[in-house]
C-alpha cells in the first residue's frame, strides 16, 4: 500500500461565489488529481470520481455518517441523531418509520393526486405565458406536496423554505456563510419542536413519526430531528431539479422536442437533469479505519467529501458528460446518493418531477428564459429566479 503522504493535496477553495456558481472546473481538477485528494483548507479529503464515490457510499462500515455529514463541528453536533448522520442500527430504526409511506406502493397511491396538482399548477402558468420558473413553478409544487404529506399546520409554513435552504448551507466549512445559516437551522428546529402531535394532520407522515415514538420504535427526542430531515431534504432538492429542468430545456430546445413527441422519455430526461446538475453537491463521511481508495491509503478519522455532483460528470464513467442528452437514461447517477443513505424520498421526488414535466410537455412547445439568478448555497446547487416565457402548443392555446 502507498503511504498517506501520497494522497495529492490541492489548495482549493470550493466555497467562493465563483466556484459555487460554477464548481465544475474545480471538480475536474479534483478528479484528475487522484481518486482521493486532501483539501488543507478544510482539513478534509474529497472524492470526485464516480467509481470511488459509489464504492465509498456503499461501504458504510468504513465510511461512517455518524460523526456528521458536514464540514464544521457545530453543524455536525447539531445534526447528531438525524437520520442522515447515523449508522446502523440507529439509522435503520429511523428509516423504518416512514419506509412504508415512501414505498413504491405508497407512491403509486399518490400518483393521481400529484398529477392533478401538477396540471392545476401548470395550466394557468402556460395560459399566462410568462412566469418565474423557480418561484411560480418549482417552489410552489414541492412545498405544497411535501408539507401536506408531513402534515404541518399552515401557520409557519411560509418560513420553512428559507430554513430548509439554510439547513443545507449550515453544513459548509466554518466561515461567514455557515455563521449566517446556522441560526436559521436552529429556528427550524425550534419551530418543529413547538408543534404538538395533535397539530399534525391525522394520517400524515409527521403523525406517524410521533406514533412510532409512542410505540417505542424510536426515542421521543428523535421526532423533531426526523421531521427536520424530511422537511429539509424534501424541498430545495426537488425545487432545484424542476427549475434546472426548465433551464436545460430552454437552452436545448431539440431535447424538449424529443420529450414532447415521446413522453416515455420523461423518466430518462429527469435522470439526465439530476445527473448533469445534481441538486446535492456533496455530503461527508468519516473513515472508521484505514481504507484503501484505489491504491491510496486514507487514515482512520479522515473526513471525506463525497462529491456526488462531480461523480455525475466523471468522464471515466460518462461519455461526453457535459452533453445534455435526454436519451442517455443515466439510471445509475449518484444524485440521490447510493447505498444505505440513498435518498429515502426519491420515489416521491421522481413522481413530482415526472408529473411536472408531463404537464409541461402537454402544453409547452418552447421555453424562453432570461438570465438565471443563481442561489448561492454551500451544499446544494440551484437557481433563485428564472424568468421564463412559453410558447404553448397549438391545441392548448
Ligand atoms: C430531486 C430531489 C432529491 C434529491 C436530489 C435528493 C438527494 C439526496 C441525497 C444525495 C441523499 C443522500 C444522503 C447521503 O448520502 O448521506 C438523500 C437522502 C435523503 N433524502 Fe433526498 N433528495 C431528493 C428528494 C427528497 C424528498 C422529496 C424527500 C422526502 C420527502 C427526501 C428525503 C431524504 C431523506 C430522509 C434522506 C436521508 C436518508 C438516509 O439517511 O437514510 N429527499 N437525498
Amino acid at each position: 500500500m502507498t503511504s498517506i503522504s501520497e494522497i495529492p493535496s490541492l489548495d482549493l477553495d470550493l466555497f467562493t461565489d465563483d466556484v459555487l456558481t460554477d464548481p465544475f472546473p474545480v471538480y475536474e481538477r479534483i478528479r484528475n488529481a487522484g481518486p482521493v485528494v486532501y483539501l488543507p483548507r478544510y482539513q478534509s479529503y474529497a472524492m470526485g470520481r464516480y467509481a470511488d464515490v459509489r464504492a465509498g457510499l456503499a461501504d458504510w462500515e468504513s465510511f461512517s455518517s455518524a460523526r456528521g455529514i458536514g464540514l464544521n463541528d457545530l453543524a455536525n453536533e447539531a445534526t447528531q441523531g438525524m437520520i442522515i448522520a447515523t449508522d446502523p442500527p440507529e439509522h435503520d430504526r429511523l428509516r423504518d418509520v416512514l419506509a412504508s409511506r415512501l414505498s413504491p406502493k405508497a407512491i403509486r397511491q399518490l400518483k393521481a393526486d400529484i398529477e392533478r396538482r401538477a396540471d392545476e399548477l401548470v395550466a394557468p402558468l402556460v395560459r399566462q405565458g410568462a412566469f418565474d420558473a423557480v418561484n411560480d413553478l418549482a417552489r410552489a409544487f414541492p412545498i405544497s406536496i411535501v408539507l401536506d404529506l408531513i402534515g404541518l399546520p399552515q401557520n409557519g409554513r411560509d418560513k420553512v423554505l428559507g430554513w430548509a435552504d439554510a439547513a443545507f448551507s449550515a453544513s459548509g466549512p466554518p466561515g461567514p456563510r455557515t455563521d449566517a445559516a446556522f441560526p436559521l437551522l436552529e429556528d427550524q428546529l425550534a419551530y418543529l419542536s413547538s408543534i404538538e402531535r395533535d397539530q399534525l394532520t391525522p394520517g400524515s407522515m409527521g403523525r406517524a413519526i410521533y406514533d412510532a415514538a409512542a410505540a417505542g420504535q424510536i426515542r421521543q427526542e428523535s421526532c423533531v430531528p426526523l421531521m427536520s430531515a424530511y422537511v429539509t431534504a424534501g424541498l430545495d432538492t426537488t425545487i432545484n431539479a424542476i427549475s434546472n429542468a426548465v433551464w436545460y430545456f430552454a437552452n436545448n430546445p431539440e431535447q424538449w422536442d424529443l420529450v414532447r413527441h415521446d413522453p416515455t422519455l420523461i423518466p430518462s430526461a429527469l435522470n439526465e437533469v439530476l445527473r448533469i446538475e445534481s441538486p446535492v453537491q456533496f455530503f461527508c463521511r468519516v473513515a472508521t479505519c484505514e481504507v484503501d481508495v484505489d491504491g491510496l491509503t486514507l487514515a482512520a478519522g479522515s473526513r471525506v467529501m463525497m462529491l456526488y455532483a462531480s461523480a455525475n460528470r466523471d468522464e471515466r464513467k460518462w461519455e461526453n458528460p457535459t452533453r445534455f442528452d435526454v436519451r442517455r437514461n443515466p439510471v445509475d447517477h449518484l444524485a440521490f446518493g447510493y447505498g444505505m443513505h440513498g435518498c429515502a424520498g426519491q420515489g416521491l421526488a421522481r413522481l413530482e418531477g415526472h408529473s411536472i414535466l408531463a404537464a409541461l410537455a402537454r402544453r409547452v412547445e418552447r421555453f424562453e428564459v432570461g438570465a438565471p439568478v443563481r442561489r448561492i448555497n454551500q451544499l446544494i446547487r440551484g437557481l433563485d429566479a428564472l424568468p421564463t416565457t412559453v410558447r404553448p402548443v397549438a391545441e392548448t392555446v
